[in-house]
């Protein structure tokens, strides 16, 4: 009985790597996502959505069922008709199903698509690492032309640029798939000898999935990667003539990059192409309590997995040149990148860049009373409509909670009706600024008070977008 009791007390929490978004943070969000939309909009690029569950051998077959994703980080489970299902840990492989199964292929070619919502992966949680997380994504299918890797990384550079978050794009070519047979035969030769100073899970990567070595974040294995062979040297002609064409678009573009021959990315799909975009390294002043109570708890239990300096990135893609013809389509060059949201916002808070915020209302409407509150309703309602911007509390009898939540929203009027009001057919202005108020015949207050807001510099009210994007 005791025991029950207790059950029953405990409050249901949140799954561990899962985090609420919460009103405070709407800003960031609606930031990003308005500021995607935005350049997916200057670019060409449409909006695609798919499915947050997909057949789990869509994953399997696109990204590698050798990968860290499939082999460790899927939800996988089977549905109620016994279908094996996973949870969507990454957008190429569905933007792929989509192009085939649509006849995509039959439209003009290149398609250019963008997404922006959640992904799963069971990884271990910690600082910037969730199990369900938001990226947004843009790929490129049907188009093998070198300016559109370079046109690709500029757009997500500028993304970068325009927020004010310094980041290093890291590039590297991972040729085609015979080069890198004959790249990962090279691998395993000089890592044979140096086998016993890997970590374990390189071990298994010798056998499984070698150019993995190469970014494994051990310090062991981090060393011994400097020295091995690169895959730039094993580049067959073609891949070479590509890539450079990548690198001088992006020299003439003016666009800073770092070559990185270790760069190799985590899922099987890429060919060509490869690049990520780092955050440059920054010490972060204090974080929020909330914050750091969760990453302490997160670093307490992975702390085998939360290694100072480990690399993580904001965003990567790259050349996929050849999935749509795996996945039973045909032959069609592609390519895309996806950021990771949350790790963005994070980067953004620590170092303190300011976002737009939705602008503060400028009008509170106050009542005093039942029939004071029906007709406040109605005028809310009716300067709603008109694209004032307005606040009220209607479910508070006293004007002095009123007047605190007006104060707290920042208006710069407050418009009241009491009892007198109501009998006169009058409303009273008050001017938060200076705290004048002045009576006003009730049929005249939209007017009224669009006069007073034009004096603010508070345009277009009747043709409304009033109230956005004012800065902190
Ligand atoms: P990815 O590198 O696996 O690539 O993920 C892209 C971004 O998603 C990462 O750079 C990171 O910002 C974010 N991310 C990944 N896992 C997590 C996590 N557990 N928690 C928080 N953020 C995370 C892909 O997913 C490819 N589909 C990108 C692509 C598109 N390649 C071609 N087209």
């Amino acid at each position: 009985m005791a025991e029950a009791k207790t059950k029953q007390k405990k409050t249901p929490q949140i799954l561990r790597g899962m985090k609420d978004i919460l009103p405070e943070d709407e800003r960031y969000w609606s930031y990003i996502s308005k500021k995607v939309a935005d350049m997916a909009h200057t670019y060409g690029y449409g909006r695609i959505e798919t499915p947050h569950l997909e057949p789990t051998s869509l994953f399997v077959r696109s990204i590698g069922k050798d990968t860290d994703v499939v082999e460790k980080e899927m939800y996988t489970f089977d549905d109620r008709g016994g279908e094996s299902i996973s949870l969507r840990p990454e957008g190429t492989a569905s933007i792929v199903r989509a192009y085939i199964e649509h006849g995509m292929l039959n439209r003009p070619q290149p398609v250019k698509v963008y997404y922006f919502g959640p992904f799963f992966r069971y990884d271990r949680p910690q600082s910037g690492r969730y199990r369900q997380f938001n990226q947004f994504g843009f790929e490129v299918l049907g188009e093998a032309h070198p300016v559109i890797d370079a046109q690709l990384m500029m757009i997500c550079y500028n993304f970068f640029q325009e927020i004010g978050l310094p980041i290093s794009l890291q590039v590297n070519s991972i040729g085609s798939p015979d080069t890198r047979e004959e790249y990962q035969k090279a691998l395993v030769d000089y890592y044979k000898s140096r086998k016993n100073s890997l970590c374990e899970d390189c071990k298994k990567r010798m056998t499984k999935n070698p150019m993995r070595l190469l970014d494994c974040k051990e310090q062991d294995c981090q060393l011994l990667a400097q020295d091995a062979p690169q895959i730039i040297d094993f580049l067959d002609e073609e891949s070479n003539q590509h890539f450079v064409q990548v690198l001088e678009h992006l020299d003439s573009l003016e666009i800073p990059y770092t070559l990185n021959s270790r760069l190799v990315r985590g899922l099987d799909y890429y060919s060509g192409t490869v690049f990520e975009f780092w955050p440059e390294p920054f010490t972060a002043p204090d974080t929020g309590e909330e914050e750091k109570k969760e990453e302490a708890e997160n670093d307490k239990e992975d702390n085998d997995n939360a290694k100072p300096g480990s690399q993580s990135s904001l965003g990567g893609g790259g050349r996929y040149d050849y999935l749509v013809e795996m996945m039973g389509g045909p032959e069609t060059p592609a390519i895309g990148f996806a950021c990771g949201v949350e790790r963005l916002i994070k980067e953004i808070k620590n170092r303190d860049i300011k976002v737009p915020k939705r602008h503060d209302p400028d009008i509170f409407v106050a009542q005093l009373g039942d029939q004071a509150r029906k007709k406040c309703l109605k005028l809310f309602e009716e300067m709603r409509r008109q694209g004032f911007n307005v606040a009220e509390s209607f479910s508070k009898d006293g004007l002095k909670s009123q007047m605190e939540q007006a104060n707290k929203r920042r208006v710069k009027f407050t418009v009241i009706i009491g009892q007198k009001e109501i009998m006169d057919g009058t409303i009273l202005i008050r001017d938060m600024e200076n705290g004048i108020q002045e009576t006003v015949d009730f049929n005249k207050l939209l007017p009224e008070m669009k006069k007073r807001l034009e004096k603010y510099g508070v345009k277009e009210i009747n043709g409304k977008n009033n109230n956005h994007n004012q800065e902190n």
